[in-house]
């Protein structure tokens, strides 16, 4: 069945209250639900009332307390005729927790109970209106055993605890907000919890809870850190306060994504709440510090005002993804400081580009509102949240800062307390700056990446330089074309750099006077031109600065053009762009040469295009490391005609041999210089440093000869106070081992696991960098998979130890995963057909691996197909099915 956003229509009926009560069992778990009902007067009257509801047992049913005989439990709900206009609903059920292997709905994990109600879990709990624009209040009566599960957690506030006979015990909770039902969460178990108390804004006291198990306590420290900062930020940039007397988070080790924002109640991934220094590594603790800070953020952006429907998921989750990106840039660098600012800005474009692009090359591709799904859980994807991010972001480049932050004032005192659409929020927007933003809605309503052509011209007698945008769409998918009705509004930032590498003042024709040395540019037309006046000399353009829309954008740069501005951009992000046009340019005329299986070579001028960056101590180290990573071999793979893993692989390795091979002795004085004695500091200085030499000893492991490598890197290894320093030294060793069979690997290998046996979190690590290894001609990669399958470690049912060998391998590894035979292919449909008996939700992440097939060569496409066609007849969930058909089309 297709849901199509046209379709949508309120509600029926409302809810305006809820009481749950909950025995819980883990074989079965009974629910006693009374619901305060009445008809929608703003829908059409309907003959009767249908709740929602799956995998649930049904017990009694009572309206206004007397037994109703015209209730029908069935396969999708529970239908009941003729009910009053207004009436108390009383439903019991059942369901079976301990056999939920879905995370979806109610389920144990580790012997303790959680809840995941987004998208749809909350009807696999009980039967309910369980769409987002039914909000209601809720209160909720736990029950169990006092000994297995003494902590009881649900949202809002506790109102009342106490003991029951046979052992048992009770917690009241009352949420005074109205909520849809997705952010329901209960929680119970033997759990422990760092508690801080602080006082928000208005002066109020708070209670902030971080839960985990008894042996993670000491892990804890840095989320709670992430928590204090996040709401002191919300206070700050956006003057928005905790609602609740409480916060709590809860650490879970089986979990679908990463974090919950159910309300007052977060849920998340053991991988984005536990850290230090021993386990987690530099990018851990940047990530905790950001998925704290999106689920707190979704307390406002999502939570008090959320989705009408579905279709506009981008509302919360772009929003909140655009929030969590300032409030890292900000804890990076604070407002001002835009070098630091900018690494930021770098890996999150990095991540679009290299995913999101492609998912909207393909046959998953959607605008960021998509207009129909199959099963709501496929569209958590880079679209929603990283192009919806992309998209509020232009919104601040369009208006600043400060007019950013008037459209949210006027969005929320619009708007607090309803479930709207996207809509809503660009008239906000629009309304605050006094614009009419009716084309902006475009970025909402097309699906497909942008490319946006460039032409200048120089006149130098006039002393007038034109640039010439035309904007359109290269070769999509036809569902994506259909979406795409007319020119988008771009706001294009540019600056103009001079022979001597400084930014010229930038006048456009009809100005009075020069002003500024970036523009954004307001592109409204399929083609336009600006014309800039007084310009001296022939100046290079900075396109697209600071990457102002989520566009391609296509000019003749040539590779002294960018090798200049890599040496000279002031700006900070294209500066690192040029670096890496550059280096795209290189390893795709390298790819297609591989492919033909032609000798390789590399100008002598590119290696010193970089060498002058990595030595450039002028700029930051993280900087130096982004700029001297190339580009993914995924992300090449996607820019060729055809893709060639093989190719692309053989030809990034050939550079990277080049590189480690020219600068050598830069990359051996790198690694000395930027050690981090002392006591480990998550802090980005630090982690500059660390990444930086880091990035040094994986370019010495290239080397032919890698004895120094490993001399160097088994020494880090054993010496390393942190796992950033330790899992990178590992990681060297492994690709050290490539070239020349090493024991040194073998036995780091070994004693990481033995060391971090009893951390889940360091083990995944270890099975994640063996999937990701090289691998050789003697030993591919697919059997050291195969072999770690039997590993009494591995767990298919835990979807991070899933993720950490499966996923790594087979989209993280793509040489090994595409190998010729086709062998990766069948072990990609062995474990999607696994996975989807057991959690549909994660086997359709994995089927997702081949969507792009038919972009690849002629001999992978067909094996590619073969492996589809497999799970198109096997898989049975309608996630897995909506990928492999949409893929096969
Ligand atoms: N709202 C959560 C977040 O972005 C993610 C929920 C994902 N749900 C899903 N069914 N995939 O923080
Ligand atoms: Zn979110």
């Amino acid at each position: 069945v297709v849901i199509h956003r046209a379709d949508y229509a309120p509600p029926a009926f409302l809810i305006d209250s809820v009481a749950l009560e909950f025995d819980l069992v883990p074989t079965r778990t009974i629910v006693r639900n009374t619901m305060r009902m009445r008809r929608n007067p703003g829908a059409v009257r309907a003959p009767r009332l249908e709740l929602l509801g799956e995998q649930l047992e049904l017990v009694s049913v009572a309206v206004n307390g007397a037994p109703h005989a015209a209730a029908r439990a069935h396969e999708h709900g529970l239908t009941l005729d003729d009910v009053p206009d207004a009436f108390e609903l009383t439903i019991e059920s059942a369901c079976a927790p301990a056999e939920n292997t879905t995370l979806s709905g109610l389920y144990v994990s580790s012997g303790n109970f959680f809840t995941q109600c987004e998208a749809e879990g909350f009807r696999r709990i009980t039967y309910f209106l369980d769409r987002p624009d039914v909000m209601t209040t809720y209160t909720v009566t736990l029950r169990a055993d006092k000994t297995a599960y003494p902590v009881l957690l649900s949202n809002g506030n506790l109102i009342e605890e106490g003991d029951l006979p046979d052992g048992r015990h009770f917690a009241k909770w009352e949420d005074p907000f109205k909520k849809p039902s997705y952010l329901f969460a209960l929680v119970a178990g033997q759990l422990v919890a760092l508690e801080e108390r602080i006082k928000s804004a208005s002066g109020k006291e708070k209670l902030l809870q971080v839960w985990v198990e008894p042996h993670d306590l000491g892990k804890t420290r840095h989320a709670m850190e992430s928590l204090i900062h996040s709401i002191r930020w919300d206070e700050e940039r956006f003057g928005l306060e905790l609602d609740l007397d409480r916060f709590m988070i809860v650490a879970v080790s089986d979990f679908n994504m990463g974090a919950m924002e159910n309300k007052g109640l977060n849920v998340f991934n053991t991988k984005y709440v536990l850290a230090n220094p021993e386990t987690a590594t530099d990018t851990d603790f940047a990530n905790i510090e950001a998925v704290v800070g999106h689920e707190y953020f979704h307390n406002w952006t999502g939570n008090r005002v959320t989705c009408r429907d579905w279709f506009q998921l981008s509302l919360k989750e772009g929003l909140t993804v655009f929030r969590d990106q300032e409030f890292s840039a900000d804890m990076a660098g604070g407002a001002s400081n835009e070098a630091a600012r900018a690494v930021k800005r770098i890996e999150d474009v990095r991540v679009l580009r290299q995913m999101q692009f492609a998912e909207d090359s393909g046959p998953m591709a959607h605008p960021v509102r998509p207009e129909s799904y199959v099963e709501i859980n496929n569209f958590y994807t880079m679209t929603v949240y990283e192009k919806g991010a992309e998209v509020v972001r232009m919104y601040q480049t369009l208006f600043g800062r400060d007019g950013f932050r008037r459209g949210m004032d006027l969005y929320f005192k619009r708007h607090d307390g309803q479930a709207v659409t996207c809509d809503d929020f660009r008239v906000a927007l629009a309304d605050a700056n006094g614009r009419d933003l009716a084309q902006f809605e475009g970025w909402y309503s097309q699906a497909g990446t942008p490319r946006v052509s460039v032409w200048t011209n120089y006149d130098a007698t006039a002393l007038r330089y034109t640039v010439t945008l035309k904007q359109g769409y290269g070769d999509v998918a036809p569902a994506a074309r259909e979406t795409q009705t007319g020119p988008l509004l771009i706001p294009f930032a540019i600056g103009l750099i001079g022979r001597d590498g400084a930014d010229m003042p930038l006048r456009l024709d009809g100005e009075s006077a020069a002003a500024g040395t970036t523009r954004v540019l307001e592109f409204t037309g399929t083609e336009q031109t600006f014309t800039f006046v007084d310009v001296r000399e022939e100046p290079l353009p900075s396109l697209l600065r600071n990457f102002s829309a989520p566009v391609v954008v296509e000019y003749d740069y040539t590779a002294g053009e960018l090798a200049f501005l890599l040496a000279h951009d002031s700006d900070p992000f294209n500066r690192w762009e040029a670096g890496q046009r550059l280096a795209t340019r290189e390893l795709l005329a390298l790819a297609a040469r591989a492919a033909q299986d032609a000798p390789l070579s590399l100008d002598d001028s590119v290696v010193a295009a970089f060498a002058r960056v990595l030595n450039d101590e002028t700029l930051s180290p993280a900087f130096r490391e982004l700029a001297l990573m190339l580009p993914s071999e995924a992300y090449l793979a996607e820019q060729m005609a055809e893709s060639n893993p093989a190719a692309v692989h053989r030809a990034r390795q050939f550079v990277r041999k080049r590189l480690a091979a020219a600068l050598r002795d830069d990359w051996l004085a790198i690694h000395e210089r930027h050690q981090t004695p002392g006591a480990y500091a998550p802090t980005p200085e630090a982690a500059g440093h660390r990444g930086l030499k880091n990035l040094a000893l994986a370019y010495l492991a290239e080397l032919d000869d890698p004895a120094e490598a490993v001399k160097l890197a088994s020494a880090q290894y054993a010496e390393a106070n942190n796992m950033t320093d330790r899992a990178a030294a590992l990681s060297a060793l492994l690709a050290a081992s490539t070239a020349q069979e090493t024991p040194a690997a073998e036995s780091a290998l070994a004693d990481f696991y033995r060391r971090f046996e009893k951390e889940p979190l360091v083990i995944d690590k270890w099975f994640a960098l063996q999937a990701t290894q090289r691998g050789t001609a003697a030993r591919p990669v697919i059997e050291v998979v195969r072999n770690l399958m039997t590993h009494p470690a591995f767990n298919l049912k835990n979807p991070n130890r899933a993720r950490s060998l499966i996923f790594s391998f087979c989209s993280a590894n793509p040489a090994q995963f595409h190998a010729e035979d086709g062998s990766g292919y069948a072990f990609w449909a062995e474990q999607v057909i696994a996975l989807d008996a057991l959690n549909p939700q994660v086997a359709a992440r994995l089927a997702r691996a081949l969507e792009l097939w038919r972009r690849y060569t002629p001999v992978l496409r067909e094996k590619m197909r073969a492996a589809l066609e497999q799970v198109a007849a096997q898989a049975k969930s309608r996630d897995v099915r909506e990928i492999v058909e949409k893929a096969l089309v």
